[in-house]
């Protein structure tokens, strides 16, 4: 079974995947962490963001591998380095390529041969996995976006200011939403949830139960 959870930044994706991936005994793909990648690859080789060219080359030929929840980068461990505000912008300019969308949605659905899977990002219900038997799609209110933002980068020692994280996010959302290639979007057939009154463990225990009543579904037919 492939269950997809799409959504903006700051709707707790990542967490509530792992965990809601782990108590179903699932796989989990967190494809924002491959896009993050080719951009921190980008800013390292100093490639011209707007070189569409240059840029939809990169990804050709890396190696990107999750190995117990580590993100190995051509065989270093990037996972930390991949979260930092910098990367943060520049991963929304590579995701607009559509030379990196291929390469990645390659990647993406070779990890989902044989397995079950929970996987997360902006597309994965839309494009990637569109025949996937549970989607879904998370918001949450713009400021409470932001301010887990905002926590997760004071867990790592940066310390920055709420309306700036705010202006950052309108940006990225609008890229995101506008983008020609994938742009984010529920799919028609995703249950979408607002997190914004919730904490991430409830959205976790919320969504297992829809997908274990989808599992008991399938098994009786
Ligand atoms: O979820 P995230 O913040 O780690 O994602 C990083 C960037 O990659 C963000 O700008 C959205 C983009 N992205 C995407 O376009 N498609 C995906 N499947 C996952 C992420």
């Amino acid at each position: 079974m492939i269950v997809t959870i799409d959504g903006p930044a700051g709707t707790g994706k990542s967490t509530v995947a792992r965990i809601l991936a782990t108590r179903l005994g699932f796989e989990f793909l967190n494809t924002g962490a491959m896009y993050r990648a080719v951009a921190h690859v980008c800013l390292q080789r100093q490639v011209d963001l707007s070189d569409a060219d240059a840029v939809g080359r990169i990804p050709e030929g890396l190696e990107i591998v999750f190995s117990n929840n580590r993100l190995i980068l051509d065989g270093q461990d990037v996972t930390e380095a991949i979260r930092d505000q910098q990367v943060t912008q520049a991963a929304s300019l590579v995701a607009a390529n559509v030379q990196v969308r291929q390469r990645l949605v390659e990647l993406q659905r070779s990890a989902a041969r044989g397995v079950s899977l929970v996987t997360e990002g902006r597309d994965q219900g839309t494009v990637v996995f569109s025949d996937a038997e549970c989607k879904f799609f998370l918001t949450a209110s713009p400021q409470e976006r932001a301010q887990r933002r905002q926590r997760e980068l004071l867990d790592r020692g940066e310390a920055i200011a709420l309306e700036e994280l705010m202006a950052q996010q309108d940006l990225r959302d609008e890229r995101d939403e506008t983008r020609a290639c994938s742009p984010l979007v529920p799919a028609t057939d995703a249950v979408v949830i607002d997190t914004t009154p919730m904490t991430l463990e409830e959205v976790a225990s919320y969504l297992e139960g829809l997908v274990r009543k989808r599992l008991e579904a399938a098994e009786m037919f």
